[in-house]
């Protein structure tokens, strides 16, 4: 099992269980998490943004290069972001931490 934690954007935090195959993305949407995941995985949108903890970044395997062209258009994006339709659980995975980025609709226009 892989204790997954959402750091809401109000800063409150919800605790879900997942397990080894579970892709981040439908984790989040079952959570009730604000996560669109307009493209359904396709990698051709970017509003199943998040932002993985520092610590747990550098233990998922790393992002293909369609996933990083996308992060850049990604509003809000860290060096730790990731597309939560191409994060699946396993059992080297404990826990993961992730954050919910700003909504993408008020940062525009600033
Ligand atoms: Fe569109 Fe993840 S759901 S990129």
């Amino acid at each position: 099992m892989t204790r997954v934690v959402f750091i809401e954007r109000d800063g409150s935090t919800r605790e879900v269980e997942g397990k080894p195959g579970d892709r981040l993305l439908d984790l989040a949407q079952n959570a009730g998490e604000p996560l669109e995941g307009t493209c359904e995985g396709q990698m051709a949108c970017s509003t199943c943004h998040v932002i993985v903890d520092a610590d747990d970044f550098d233990r998922l395997p790393p992002a293909v290069e369609e996933e990083e062209d996308m992060l850049d258009l990604a509003a809000g994006a860290t060096r730790y972001s990731r597309l939560s339709c191409q994060i699946w659980l396993s059992d080297v995975l404990d826990s993961l931490t992730v954050r919910i980025p700003p909504d993408a609709k008020n940062m525009q226009g600033r």
